[in-house]
């Protein structure tokens, strides 16, 4: 089976994308190598910073006398929320929302997103998620494919449930009237813009 590398430190993430490719992979991530360069997601676009991180964790990969298994595939994931009222944002600033430069708790993103939509009626709280995969296959041609997802829904007036992460709790998917938290992975990974964008990258996987 081969290894497939995450290039991602988000737990969170790897957990999902791991549930849904795990038959497929043996599946390793940047916990696996601790010494993989940070890459700086400075990019406009999901897709932008997706493929920098790839390409950053492959380029390191390919330059690396490694002492264990060594990955076939590096797969980088970029995503965020998109709120209609923000005008798009946070965007792929999510994870930085109520941090300045640097990454912010998932309590303070959500306690400032339900902050800046306070006076924001239900008809325009429409907002959508966006994930852009990136895949690399190392011992191929090294050409760097995407693959994106999206999620539509609209951001709550409260947060509820306990499942998933970041802005999950605030975050009500088209068709339901719970949270992604209180929806559970299950849930989540029929719906969500990660597991959407990860059919994509299946459907292509198979007919590879
Ligand atoms: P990244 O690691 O730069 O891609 O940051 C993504 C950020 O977007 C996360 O820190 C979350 O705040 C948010 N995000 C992305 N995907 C999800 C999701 O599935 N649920 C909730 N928040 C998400």
């Amino acid at each position: 089976m081969p290894y497939l590398i995450l290039a991602s430190r988000n737990a969170h993430k790897a957990e999902e994308i791991a549930v849904i490719l795990g038959d497929r992979f043996r599946i390793q991530t940047l916990a696996d190598f601790p010494n993989a360069p940070e890459v700086v997601e400075d990019g406009d676009t999901f897709a932008a910073n997706a493929v920098k991180k790839a390409e950053g964790i492959a380029a390191w990969l390919k330059a690396q006398t490694l002492n264990q298994a060594r990955p076939d595939l590096v797969l980088a994931d970029d995503s965020g929320l998109e709120v209609d009222a923000l005008e798009g944002g946070p965007g792929v600033r999510s994870a930085r929302y109520a941090g300045g430069e640097s990454n912010a708790a998932d309590a303070s993103n959500n306690a400032k997103l339900l902050h800046e939509m306070d006076e924001i009626p239900d008809e325009l709280r429409g907002a959508q998620f966006q994930c852009v995969l990136a895949l690399i296959e190392l011992y191929q041609a090294s050409k760097v494919l995407t693959f994106d997802g999206i999620c539509q829904g609209k951001i709550a007036r409260v947060q509820t449930g306990k499942g998933g992460f970041g802005y999950d709790p605030l975050f009500i998917p088209k068709g339901h009237m719970k949270s992604l938290a209180e929806l559970g992975p299950v849930v989540k990974n029929e719906i969500s813009h990660r597991s959407r964008a990860l059919a994509k990258l299946s459907e292509y996987l198979n007919q590879g």
